[in-house]
C-alpha cells in the first residue's frame, strides 16, 4: 500500500490519472480537492483481497471522506459504511450503501438518530455506555423493533499515534472497559428489545504498526470466548479502523500484514471480521490544489501565501500534520525554505512550515498531497470562506462532484433580527 496512487509527473507536469491538474484548476478554479477514483478502487480491492481468507466486511468509515461519489464508488464494490451520525446515515443511504452493511458508532447518539437507524435496518449499533444501552432498548421497544448491538470495548492498548486520535486507552472517552463489558453483555441479554450481535473496538487512527491490533484483537478474542462460555454467541468481531498511510514515504504495514496478524486470532472463533477503514482507502487518493497568491519575505522568514487555508485543510493546524507539497509544474528552480500559509487571520493557519520548495511565483499551482482523508470533511466556513469544490477523476475524465460554495450558500438559513 506504500504510496500507491495515481498522482504522478509527466513531462514535468503533475497529473491525476490521465488528467493534468492544471486543466482542473483552470476549469474549476482553486482551491479544489481532486480525488483519483482508480486509487480509491485499488486501495479497497487490496484491502479486501488481503482479508479474503476470512469472512469479513469492510465498512468504509464515512467520516474520512463523505462525498457521495466516494461513498457510491465504494458501495459499488461491495463496501458497507461505518457511520457516527444521522447525517452520515443519510449520506450512506443516498449513496446506495445497503443498510444491512451499515454499523453505527459514537458516544453521543440521540434518540432521533437511533430511531432512524433502527427503521433503516442497520447491521448493528456499536454501543458505548450503559445508559446508551438502555436508551436504545427503549427506542427499539417504542418502535416495536429489536436493536442489533455490539459493545464498543476499550481494550486499553496504546496505538502510539497522535494523542488527539488515539482512542483505545483507559482514559479515553470511548467504549467500556473489559470488566464492564462483561456486565453490560449480561445486562443486554436481559433487555427485551436488544439482540446481541457482536463486539467492537476502535483504538485510534494513523496507526503505523501491526502490534497494537494483534494485542487488542487478542483481548477481544478472550472476551468473546468468555461470553461464549456464558452462552452468548457473537456473530461479528469489529476491529475498527486506524490503518496508517505514508504521508512522507515512511514505511507502513501492508493490508496483508494486518490480516496475517489478526487472521489466526479470529479464524477459529467463527466470527465475521468487520473493518472500519477510512484513511487507508481514501487518504492518498486525494490532493488539495491551491494557487500561490503572494510571496512575502520578512526579516525572519519567507512566506508563500496561497488561496487554501486551515478552513479547507485543518490537519496541519490541528495536529501539526505533515502533508507533502508539490509544484504542479516542475521547473527545476533552486529550492528555498518557506512557510506555506493561507489567508485566514490566525498564526496557526499554515499548510507547511520550514519546507524546502522550488522558488515559486504568484499564480503557480501547488498540490497538497494525501489530502483525501479528513480534508474536506473537516473543512469549515471560518472567515466566511467558501468551502472548496470537489472533483473526481476517472481515467481521462473528470467531474465536479461537489460545487464550490457560493455567497448564497454561506448565509443559507440565516436572517437579520428581528
Ligand atoms: N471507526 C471509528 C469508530 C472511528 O472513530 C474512526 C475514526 C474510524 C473507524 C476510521 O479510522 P481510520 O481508518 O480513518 O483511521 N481527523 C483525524 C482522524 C480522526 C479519526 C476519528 N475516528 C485526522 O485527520 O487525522
Amino acid at each position: 500500500m506504500r504510496s500507491v496512487h495515481y498522482f504522478a509527473y509527466r513531462d514535468g507536469e503533475l497529473y491525476c490519472e490521465e488528467v493534468p491538474l492544471k486543466r482542473i484548476a483552470g476549469e474549476v478554479g482553486t482551491p479544489v480537492y481532486v480525488y483519483s477514483r482508480r486509487t480509491i478502487v485499488e486501495h479497497y480491492r487490496r484491502l479486501d483481497e488481503a482479508f479474503s481468507g476470512l469472512p469479513h466486511l469492510i465498512c468504509y468509515s464515512v467520516k474520512a471522506n463523505s462525498n457521495l461519489s466516494v461513498i457510491a464508488t465504494l458501495a459499488s464494490l461491495g463496501a458497507g459504511a461505518d457511520i457516527v451520525s444521522g447525517g452520515e446515515l443519510y449520506r450512506a443511504l443516498r449513496a446506495g450503501v445497503p443498510p444491512s452493511r451499515i454499523v453505527f458508532a459514537g458516544i453521543g447518539k440521540t434518540e432521533a438518530e437511533m430511531s432512524s437507524a433502527l427503521r433503516a435496518g442497520v447491521l448493528m449499533f456499536n454501543v458505548e455506555s450503559r445508559q446508551e444501552l438502555h436508551v436504545l432498548n427503549e427506542v427499539a421497544s417504542r418502535s416495536g423493533l429489536e436493536a442489533p448491538v455490539a459493545l464498543r470495548v476499550n481494550p486499553d492498548v496504546d496505538p502510539e499515534t497522535h494523542p488527539y486520535i488515539s482512542t483505545g486507552l483507559r482514559e479515553a472517552k470511548f467504549g467500556v472497559g473489559i470488566q464492564e463489558a462483561l456486565e453490560l453483555y449480561d445486562e443486554a441479554a436481559r433487555l427485551s428489545h436488544l439482540r446481541i450481535k457482536g463486539i467492537h473496538q476502535h483504538i485510534g487512527s494513523q496507526i503505523t504498526q501491526v502490534e497494537p491490533f494483534r494485542e487488542s484483537v487478542s483481548r477481544l478474542r478472550e472476551l468473546v470466548l468468555e461470553l461464549r462460555s456464558r452462552g452468548m454467541e457473537l456473530e461479528y468481531l469489529n476491529m475498527g479502523g486506524g490503518f496508517g498511510i505514508p504521508y512522507r514515504n515512511e514505511e507502513v504495514p501492508y493490508p496483508a500484514d494486518y490480516a496475517e496478524a489478526v487472521g489466526p486470532l479470529v479464524k477459529e472463533l467463527g466470527c465475521t471480521l468487520v473493518l472500519e477503514t477510512g484513511r487507508m482507502i481514501v487518504g492518498n487518493a486525494g490532493v488539495l490544489l491551491t494557487r500561490v497568491l503572494y510571496l512575502k519575505d520578512t526579516e525572519r522568514k519567507s512566506f508563500v501565501v496561497v488561496d487554501a487555508a486551515m478552513n479547507d485543510l485543518l490537519r496541519p493546524a490541528l495536529y501539526g500534520a505533515y502533508h507533502e507539497i508539490l509544484p504542479v509544474e516542475e521547473k527545476g528552480d533552486p529550492e528555498k525554505v518557506v512557510d506555506v500559509v493561507g489567508p485566514v487571520c490566525e498564526t496557526g493557519d499554515f499548510l507547511a512550515r520550514e519546507r524546502s520548495l522550488p522558488r515559486l511565483r504568484p499564480g503557480e499551482l501547488l498540490a497538497v498531497m494525501s489530502a483525501g482523508a479528513y480534508g474536506f470533511t473537516m473543512a469549515s466556513n471560518y472567515n466566511s470562506r467558501l468551502r472548496p469544490a470537489e472533483v473526481m477523476v476517472d481515467g481521462e475524465r473528470f467531474a465536479v462532484v461537489r460545487d464550490r460554495e457560493s455567497y448564497e450558500d454561506l448565509i443559507r438559513g440565516e436572517r437579520i433580527w428581528p
